[in-house]
């Protein structure tokens, strides 16, 4: 998807949220983030994270985060102020519990050497969990797009909603994160 056309599906579900609010179930919330997040669990656009079956726990914080302003996406922002807490908890546990998508198998690139570190939090096959920081996210199959962004958001400082990540992204140079990410997305 290109981004003007994200613009436009983020808009549409920006009318979906304003229009339903309250009054809609959270299954026809987890529809709306379906439209972006794939109705299989594949998002279209590469840029857009798979949330189906990632770490619920990380899921929830990020939505608090996005809710209450530590983490900032013009989408996410306004998505994640029309839930409330208890839906955050819902959709969080719902999402969580679900399978990670099925993908293809993909060639595996040689293992850039600063992804040894990175086991010490994310779990040696990259599945996430609770790591001494806090719950750290799978990376595991991550969209290589999504996750050049993030590590870039990070290394700005324009994702501050960790006290870990950000020190350890400025510390790696763009070519080193762009190998990361490609090595983390082919992982099955
Ligand atoms: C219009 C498209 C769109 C819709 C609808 C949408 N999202 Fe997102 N979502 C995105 C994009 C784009 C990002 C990446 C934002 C960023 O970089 O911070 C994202 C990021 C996220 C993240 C962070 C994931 C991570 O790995 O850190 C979570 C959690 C999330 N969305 C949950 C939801 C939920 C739950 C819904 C429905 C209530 C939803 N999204 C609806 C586009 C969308
Ligand atoms: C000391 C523990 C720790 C280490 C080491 C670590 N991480 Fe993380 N990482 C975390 C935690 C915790 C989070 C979730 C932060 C939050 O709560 O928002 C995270 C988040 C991330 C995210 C965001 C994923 C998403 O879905 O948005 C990426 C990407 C990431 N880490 C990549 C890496 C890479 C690559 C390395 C190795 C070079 C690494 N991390 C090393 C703890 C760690």
């Amino acid at each position: 998807m290109h981004t003007a056309k994200l613009f436009l599906v983020a808009l549409a579900a920006m009318t979906l949220v304003s229009e339903a609010r309250s009054a809609d179930t959270v299954a026809t919330k987890e529809q709306l983030c379906a439209s972006c997040h794939g109705q299989n669990g594949l998002p279209s656009d590469q840029t857009v994270p798979i949330i189906r079956g990632q770490q619920a726990a990380y899921l929830k914080k990020q939505l608090d985060d996005y809710r209450n302003g530590d983490r900032d996406s013009q989408i996410m922002s306004s998505i994640a102020e029309s839930l409330s807490e208890s839906e955050i908890a819902q959709i969080a546990a719902d999402f969580g519990g679900a399978k990670w998508p099925e993908e293809p198998k993909a060639p595996l690139p040689a293992i850039p050497s600063p992804t040894a570190a990175c086991k010490a939090c994310h779990r040696a096959d990259f599945t996430g969990g609770m790591a001494p920081s806090g719950m750290a996210p799978r990376l595991a199959g991550q969209n290589s797009a999504y996750l050049v962004g993030s590590m870039t958001a990070y290394a700005d400082g324009e994702r501050a909603n960790s006290a870990v990540m950000g020190p350890l992204m400025q510390s790696l140079p763009p070519a080193d994160r762009k190998a990361i990410a490609e090595y983390l997305a082919a992982l099955r």
